[in-house]
């Protein structure tokens, strides 16, 4: 596997990258009322001071896939407020026209537009009670999607952002959901399945909540999540081996392997009994939670479940490395994923990469872009610093962020 894959991915290093966002439009998104991007290299570096816009329009990009964005934003933050509008004790919305994002993308040859925008819903909620409520909407070639799930068929995008270097530290959430993104880029349908299971999930806590247990609802509630539950955790199992392998048969020669395991209740479990077993102990321990959830949040759920990583030279958890090892560690999980995604997928993923420099010594991120480069990847760079990637000046294309607008610069004018 080995030979091939590196004879597939390094054998004509010059050609152009294999999926690329070629234009990309904003319109009313966070600071820009209107933007409008033409893009020709596989290095996009983005240059502004802070505060200039620069991650903004890495979160433009990320909503070209599933879920809530690179800042995991709620829908009514991101329409342009206008800050200018003094007296008013909260920003002030410039049009109510709510916000849109579209992107011309090539993909392997293929051209297609993605176009994503929020629109209004009038929903009915419990008691008859009606309100108007907010949704992603997104569309391929302007035919809408049934679901923001089916973007995966046509895009994978990929983040590090700098909240990132806290992964292996913060709160099992944010490794669940990293996790959860590389299970989606190979399996569109687990997005759907987690969505659903953080659907059944509330309904049930709320059901608990309110007083009013409703147990045949209850118990067709407990079915459906742990039918689905037992589906994702399966799922996480199959792509942690699955990298996990990857990585001992393409070790890499400079960014340090990891080793992935689940710590899980359910995850266990399926390494030794059979699904359907599995699905009746999940069943039968959310009805015996139904009395201590409430007052003790802890239980065996896939909501629960953590993803470790270990430093595997070292043999090391990630969580006790250095800063810039676990930095390192992170970057070279996203290699593996982007490597193993074209070699299994045959799909190339759009990286944005914000502030990826941080920690990292001056050969760390050169390899780490060349590394990118060899791999046709589209990289998208936010950088306060115009030279920071000049070494890469031949691939790159760079832009000015400043007063909400983004223009190209030439970088030999600036020496
Ligand atoms: N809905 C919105 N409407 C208008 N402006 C917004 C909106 N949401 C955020 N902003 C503005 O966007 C700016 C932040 O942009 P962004 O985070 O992209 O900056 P940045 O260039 O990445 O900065 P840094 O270098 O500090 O990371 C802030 O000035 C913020 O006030
Ligand atoms: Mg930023």
């Amino acid at each position: 596997m080995s030979a091939e894959l590196s004879y597939s991915l390094n054998s004509d290093e010059n050609s152009k990258v294999r999926s690329a966002v070629k234009r990309l439009t904003l319109v009313n998104f966070r600071n820009y009322k209107y933007l409008r991007l033409n893009l020709s290299s596989p290095f996009i570096i983005l240059c502004g001071e802070n505060g200039s816009g620069k991650t903004n329009v890495l979160e433009a990009i990320s909503f070209l896939s599933q879920g809530r964005g690179l800042r995991n934003a709620k829908l009514s933050e991101i329409k342009t407020f206008d800050f200018l509008a003094k007296q008013q004790s909260s920003p002030v919305f410039i049009n109510n026209s709510g916000w849109a994002v579209s992107a011309h993308i090539e993909n392997n040859g293929e051209e297609f537009n993605i176009g994503t925008a929020v629109e209004s819903v009038v929903k009915e909620f419990e008691y008859n009670e009606i309100k108007e409520v907010e949704r992603r909407v997104v569309q391929v070639n302007n035919q809408k999607l049934s679901s923001q799930n089916e973007l995966g068929n046509y895009i994978s995008v990929i983040w590090v952002t700098p909240q990132m270097d806290r992964l292996f530290q913060g709160s099992s959430q944010l490794r669940r959901s990293f996790l959860d993104r590389i299970v989606y880029a190979f399996d569109v349908d687990h997005g759907r399945r987690v969505s659903s299971y953080d659907n059944l999930y509330r309904q049930w806590l709320q059901i608990l909540k309110s007083g009013n247990i409703n147990t045949s609802w209850l118990n067709a509630l407990e079915g459906q999540m742990a039918e689905i539950g037992v589906a994702i955790a399966a799922a996480r199992r199959e792509h942690v081996q699955k990298l996990n392998n990857f990585i001992e048969q393409n070790p890499d020669d400079i960014f340090p392997d990891a080793f992935l395991s689940l710590d899980g209740t359910i995850e266990k479990m399926l390494d030794e009994k059979p699904a359907i077993y599995v699905e009746d102990f999940y069943k039968e321990s959310l009805a015996k939670q139904r009395r201590y959830i409430l007052f003790n949040d802890t239980n065996c759920g896939i909501n629960k479940t953590d993803l470790c990583v270990i430093y595997k030279k070292k043999n090391v958890p990630a969580s006790l490395c250095s800063t810039g090892e676990q930095k390192s560690l992170l970057l070279s999980i996203i290699l593996a994923h982007a490597k193993s995604l074209f070699y299994l997928r045959g799909l190339s993923p759009i990286l944005l990469l914000d502030e990826v420099a941080a920690h990292l010594d001056n050969m760390k991120k050169d390899a780490f872009l060349t590394k990118i480069k060899n791999l046709h990847l589209q990289a998208w760079l936010t950088t306060t610093d115009l030279f920071e990637f000049s070494n890469f000046r031949e691939a790159s294309q760079f832009f000015e962020v400043k007063n909400n607008t983004v223009q190209e610069v030439l970088l030999s004018e600036y020496i």
